[in-house]
């Protein structure tokens, strides 16, 4: 029984999550996606808010459970018993950044791996910080969410 973790700040989550959730939950027998709670990121989205729009966009995936996690990623792993770490790349620009993220989580447990995924072309140059852009000024944003969550993007800046 393999667990993955798929954790990020998702404020909010993209089709670009979406992407990455959906290919990792054929790779793991469960995926957990964590979310983290005390980003030193100003978050538009409270933390309850992005684990309750997460779990709107998984609904129909019964291998994929959304939960929060506070401080280390490491530990959270560790609680969970998970076998791997996900992250996305969808740039080499992702890269240099994702990379030392691997490494020190893996100094500090060598039982946690990072499994990399490209994202999908389509989605390589979405995110959150450039949705929440397009959303303050009134733009369409239908094209880098998932619909079920457009309207509560588009309310907050209301
Ligand atoms: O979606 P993001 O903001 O790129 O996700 C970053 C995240 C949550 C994966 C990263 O900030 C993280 O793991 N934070 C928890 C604290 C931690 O373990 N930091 C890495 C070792 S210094």
């Amino acid at each position: 029984m393999k667990k993955g973790i798929y954790p990020g700040s998702f404020d909010p989550v993209t089709l670009g999550h979406l992407d990455i959730i959906k290919r990792a939950s054929k790779l793991a027998d469960e995926l957990v996606v964590g979310v983290l709670i005390n980003s030193s990121k100003k978050a538009l989205f409270s933390f309850d808010e992005r684990v309750e729009l997460l779990k709107r966009v998984t609904k129909d995936m019964p291998n994929v459970t959304i939960k929060s996690f506070d401080g280390l990623l490491v530990d959270f792993a560790k609680e969970e018993n998970a076998d791997f770490l996900v992250r996305g790349l969808r740039a080499v620009t992702d890269f240099e950044y994702e990379i030392q993220l691997a490494h020190t989580n893996h100094k500090m447990n060598p039982d946690v791996d990072t499994v990399f995924l490209t994202t999908s072309v389509e989605f390589s140059f979405v995110s959150s910080s450039l949705v929440r852009e397009i959303a303050s000024y009134g733009g369409d944003i239908s094209s880098f969410v998932p619909e079920c969550i457009e309207q509560d993007i588009i309310d907050k800046y209301k």
